[in-house]
Order: structure tokens, then C-alpha cells, then sequence
């Protein structure tokens, strides 16, 4: 059994990292053609042949093997976290079986970075990712945009959130992504998959910020490493949080190369339990395996405190939504902020109605209605930047942090822009759970129950060669 240990807490003079630079350096000499070279492994995620970032040398696959192993990457789907984790098994198996050829140790493991740590630091790239910055390092890569993320993109909302699959539109938002066939985009992103996983992406920048690309930087493992260890986390909160059981999830085959090279095929079922997941592997600090749910709570809030989020917790995954309002139409994102507004039908002030009876049960205010606002038809290209998302700040009270709903990655906007054998091409899709927020500005004195003033913002300035297009903003509520 491997352990996958945390990269700032391996010991003094431990040589995972060392061993893992020498492994891609080995693995890049290889044939294109050959599944366990670099660039093979990184195809399997996404290849584009015009981007800077692509190193692969002719010759290249058949044009049908790259259409059964390549561009295989499952976003925006139910289908995101199981895929990525058998994607990384096999890969770290590979890197394995380079190592020992290298006169390396048999157990080596993939470390995680656990950039929402508070320690200091946590948040900056392991320096040996960054130092020496030459092709002789094995773990740096050139054009990345930042090597440190910054805080409101690593935050852990998400593992508050109960239900696995849903789509913010007739389900609440899920965990890990509405159900969906193979795909690539068009439907809205999991929870874990917005945040903290797209924001880290798009903030790493370079190859890491385009799916096609991301692969190819050494540091996108640890990276998946750490989403993939948040689902135990999550599953190890417990109170219903649960995997899927339609058989469309557990039994849908996926195909990898083995270190060996065969085609090997895995499902979601093969890969419920990572102690069993092909020589098995757990993550440090993690318990696998079945929760023990009173013990879970407790981490739980403790997680949530350190990360300074409350536990607000959604049981009902069968409430239903419906749009209550929406744009007619597109907004164009410009290095500007983008103001848009959705008139609302002016529902009453539910949180005052409920005051209206003497009753003790009446003086408790009842839950707040559940409302999702939607980004629809996200098209554009390049890597534009994550861009924050407020609403009311017209009231300008001094205190916009108040109004901060969230905020859109983009990751692979330009790849689902463009219609392939995966995808229709009618761009991504973003949902961003505004229920507190919309409780909270409604008890502000200058709460408009007819408007929503909604303000989109470049965390930096927009490229030239980047565009973004929003065909349209949607609340839906309960
Ligand atoms: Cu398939 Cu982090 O992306």
C-alpha cells in the first residue's frame, strides 16, 4: 500500500521530488508514439498540437488511436472525479516503474499539494517546481503565469456541499458534477471541480491553465493528487454524502495504458476504494475506506473553521428550481467590468413573512430559497483570467467583499467553444450558489426585490488574444 504524502511535509532529505524530476526527464525522451512517454500520458488528457506548451515529436499515433486514448478528459460531469483518479493511477504507476528502471525505490507515490492549507506558504509552488527555472530540472515548466494562488480561489466550500451529482437547475448543485454521458463541457462544472480545481488551473497559467495543455506540467499531478484526496475527505464527512449508485456511473468503461503499454480499461466501481485501487494507496492524514461518521463531523467542522467557512449544509438533494429570471442578452467580458442586472419577478421579503405569526416556530426564520445563478454559453479564446463575480455593489456601502457571489475560471473555455468528436461546441457553463448571499443583501436597506445588479471583474487585466462572451445569466431559485 502507497501513501500520498503531503509535498510540505515530506521529511528533510526525502527524495520523492528528486525521484519524480528524473522520471520526467525520462519519460520526455521517449517516442510520442509510445503511451508511457510524457507527452502520450499528457495527450491522454488533451492534445493540441498548435500550443506553445506541445513538445511532441513526429511520429504521432494513428489518427485511431488518438481518438480512442486521446482528449479523453471527463469535465463538467459526474464522470470528473473517478476518471481523473484512474488517470493518475495509472500515471503514477508509470512514473514508478521509470523510477526503479532509473535504480530508484520500488514505493514511490505521488505527493499532494494541499494549497488550502493556513501554514504559510501553502499556497506557493513547492520551490522545486519552480528552482532551478531550466529544461534540466525536470519539475519546472516555462510560461506559467504565477507560481502562488491566491487565497479566495483555494477556499473548501465545496465539501459542504451533500449531494454527488446535480446541476443547479432542477437539482440543487452537486459535488462532483451533474450526470451526464462522456463529455467535455456544456454542462455545469461539480463543486470541487469549480473551486478549488478549475481556480487553480487558470491561476497557474501556461500549460496548465488549457486542458489540452495541462498535463504536460509536472506540477498538474499533485495538483490532481489533492482533488482526489478532498473526495475522501468529502466522503469522510459523512451525513449523507455519498457516491452515486446508477449503474450509468459505476459501470461506464474508461480505457488507460498500463506501465507495460496494453490497453487496460477500469469503471467508476473499480475505483470506490483507493486502498484497492490497482497495488492500492491512501493519503496521509486521510482515514480510507468506510467513515466513521461521528468522529467525520468533528474533522469536519474543523476543516471548515480553519478555512473559515460555515457549515451550512444542504440534505434535500430533491428540492427543485426553476428560472426566475434571466438576460436576453450576451454579455462580452472586456478588461472593464461587465455590469448586467436580471429583473426579478419581486417576490415578498420571505424572512419578514415568517415574523407575521406569534407562534414560537414562526419567530425562527425559515431556511432561505435555494438560488443558483447561472453563466450560460460561456464561449471565448485563449486563457482569459478568472474573473470575480459581485452583486448589488451599485449600493456601493463600503464593503464589497459583502457582495461577493464567487467567481468564473474559464478552464477550457476555448476548447469548448469549438465543436469536436466530443463536444457540441456551445460553450461552458458556471453555477454559483448565491443563497446566503441573496439572504444576506436582502436584509440591506437598499434591497431592490424587482433587480439584481450583477458585476463581473478581471482579477487582472484581459490579453489581447483572449475573449470571452456570456450568452446568458439565469438565478434560478426554489
Ligand atoms: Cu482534467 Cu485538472 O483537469
Amino acid at each position: 500500500m502507497k501513501e500520498r504524502k503531503n509535498v510540505y511535509q515530506l521529511p528533510a532529505g526525502d527524495k520523492t521530488l528528486e525521484w519524480y524530476a528524473k522520471a520526467v526527464l525520462e519519460m520526455k525522451k521517449r517516442p510520442t508514439t509510445d503511451p508511457t512517454s510524457w507527452n502520450y500520458q499528457a495527450a491522454m488528457h488533451g492534445f493540441y498540437a498548435p500550443s506553445p506548451f506541445w513538445q511532441g515529436s513526429a511520429p504521432l499515433p494513428s489518427a485511431a488511436d488518438q481518438a480512442r486514448f486521446w482528449n479523453q478528459c471527463q469535465h463538467g460531469s459526474w464522470y470528473f472525479l473517478p476518471w481523473h483518479r484512474m488517470y493518475l493511477a495509472y500515471f503514477e504507476q508509470i512514473v514508478g516503474a521509470t523510477i526503479v528502471a532509473l535504480g530508484g525505490p520500488a514505493d514511490w507515490a505521488l505527493p499532494y499539494w494541499n494549497y488550502s492549507e493556513t501554514t504559510p506558504h501553502a499556497r506557493d509552488m513547492p520551490p522545486a517546481f519552480v528552482s532551478p527555472a531550466a529544461p534540466t530540472n525536470g519539475l519546472w515548466m516555462a510560461g506559467r503565469a504565477s507560481n502562488s494562488i491566491p487565497a479566495r480561489y483555494v477556499t473548501l466550500g465545496a465539501l459542504n456541499t451533500i449531494p454527488y451529482t446535480g446541476d443547479g437547475r432542477t437539482s440543487p448543485l452537486g459535488f462532483g458534477g451533474p450526470e451526464s454521458v462522456f463529455s467535455h463541457g456544456g454542462s455545469p462544472h461539480g463543486q470541487l471541480e469549480s473551486l478549488p480545481h478549475d481556480m487553480v488551473h487558470v491561476a497557474i497559467g501556461g500549460a496548465m491553465g488549457d486542458p489540452r495543455t495541462a498535463g504536460l506540467d509536472p506540477i498538474f499531478w499533485l495538483h490532481h493528487a489533492n482533488i482526489d484526496r478532498l473526495w475522501q475527505v468529502w466522503l469522510n464527512m459523512g451525513a449523507h454524502r455519498v457516491n452515486p449508485v446508477k449503474k450509468a456511473w459505476l459501470d461506464f468503461k474508461f480505457e488507460f495504458h498500463d506501465k507495460n503499454r496494453p490497453p487496460v480499461v477500469m469503471t467508476s466501481k473499480d475505483v470506490l476504494d483507493t486502498r484497492t485501487v490497482l497495488t492500492g494507496y491512501t493519503y496521509q492524514g486521510v482515514p480510507a475506506g468506510a467513515p466513521v461518521v461521528a468522529h467525520a463531523m468533528a474533522a469536519a467542522k474543523v476543516a471548515n473553521v480553519a478555512e473559515g467557512i460555515q457549515l451550512n449544509e444542504r440534505v434535500d438533494a430533491s428540492t427543485t428550481l426553476d428560472v426566475v429570471a434571466a438576460t436576453n442578452k450576451p454579455n462580452v467580458l472586456s478588461s472593464a467590468k461587465t455590469l448586467a442586472h436580471l429583473d426579478l419577478p419581486g417576490a415578498p421579503r420571505t424572512r419578514l413573512m415568517n415574523f407575521a405569526a406569534f407562534t414560537k416556530e414562526a419567530l425562527v426564520p425559515s431556511k432561505p430559497a435555494m438560488s443558483i445563478l447561472h453563466f450560460e454559453h460561456i464561449t471565448g479564446k485563449g486563457v482569459p483570467p478568472i474573473h470575480d463575480v459581485y452583486i448589488n455593489t451599485v449600493e456601493n456601502d463600503g464593503n464589497k467583499e459583502a457582495h461577493y457571489a464567487g467567481s468564473l475560471s474559464f478552464f477550457g473555455v476555448e476548447e469548448s467553444s469549438v465543436a469536436n468528436v466530443h463536444q457540441s461546441g456551445s460553450g461552458q457553463h458556471y453555477a454559483l450558489d448565491v443563497t446566503a448571499l441573496m439572504d444576506s443583501l436582502k436584509s440591506l436597506p437598499n434591497w431592490n426585490a424587482q433587480r439584481l445588479d450583477i458585476s463581473i471583474e478581471p482579477s487582472k487585466p484581459m490579453d489581447a488574444n483572449t475573449s470571452v462572451t456570456i450568452g446568458r445569466i439565469s438565478l434560478y431559485s426554489e
